[in-house]
């Protein structure tokens, strides 16, 4: 197995980090240098990284999760890292309201800024892997997101998406299961098939079992969805968000 695919296919979140763990500034460039060569929609590069490593840099956004319960776990996971990068989907630098372009009730540019984001944040999130750096996503941050373009004052056609924490590892991560293959992977000829109710049901247990094992309590896998998608507290603080930045 080559090196990058053993990077791949190890990946497993550490949400705890030695906060006294310095990045250095090698590192870091090429980490970012990585993250910014990700491919991007028609090279648009529809996104901007935010980058916050000293505790002065972090610590209007900590206080921000802070202030939401649900957040206080991602603001020790932050404080902790060595450098938090937050990947902003980023319309601002084309300038287009100036030639009277308009997002209102478009989606694509929200596809477009989302992906462009997330392919560049999973670069970075290999690359600091690469270097045998531990890794975790936040995106809870959504939540607060408009409080977080009002601390940061972040500009117009901006929207903080998601945010990746890097840090020295102070646990030994274990790759979570994920569904199998026949789940998840369909012949092109069979796009209507979907996994059974049996497939979910034994990896429903596969994670209670990794969980018990790794010693946290998790609720069964379907009703996380059930319930998130019910309650509805992230999409509309995120469309709130999203009109503040003209980017709905
Ligand atoms: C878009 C996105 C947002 C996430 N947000 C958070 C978060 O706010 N806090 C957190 O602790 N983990 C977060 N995660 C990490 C996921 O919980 C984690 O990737 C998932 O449980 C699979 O575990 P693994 O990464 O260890 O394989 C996020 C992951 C993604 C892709």
């Amino acid at each position: 197995m080559n090196q990058v695919v053993k990077v791949l296919q190890n990946h497993a979140t550490v949400r705890k980090f030695d906060p006294n763990h310095t990045i250095s500034k090698e590192v870091q460039d090429e980490i970012i240098k990585a993250s910014k060569q990700a491919p991007s929609w028609m090279n648009g590069q529809a996104y901007s990284i935010l980058t916050f490593q000293e505790e002065n840099e972090k610590r209007k956004l900590i206080e921000v999760l802070n202030q939401d319960q649900e957040n206080s776990s991602n603001a020790k996971i932050i404080e902790s890292s060595s450098l938090f990068l937050l990947f902003c989907i980023d319309f601002s630098r084309y300038d287009l309201e100036h030639e009277g372009v308009s997002f209102e009730n478009e989606l694509e540019p929200l596809i477009i800024g989302t992906t462009d984001a997330s392919l560049a944040l999973e670069n970075a999130l290999v690359a600091a892997e690469s270097f045998e750096l531990g890794t975790c996503v936040i995106g809870g941050l959504r939540r607060v997101s408009k409080e977080i373009i009002d601390c940061l004052e972040i500009n117009e056609f901006r929207f903080p998406l998601v945010g990746l924490a890097i840090g020295k590892p102070l646990q030994t991560a274990v790759p979570k299961p994920r569904l199998p293959e026949k789940a998840t992977v369909f012949s092109g000829q069979n796009a209507h098939k979907k996994a059974t109710k049996e497939e979910i049901k034994a990896y429903e247990r596969q994670l209670q079992d990794y969980a018990k094992e790794n010693g946290y309590t998790s609720e069964p896998w379907i009703s996380r969805f059930t319930n998130y998608y019910k309650e509805q507290n992230y999409p509309a603080k995120t469309a709130e968000s999203l009109k503040k930045q003209k980017l709905i």
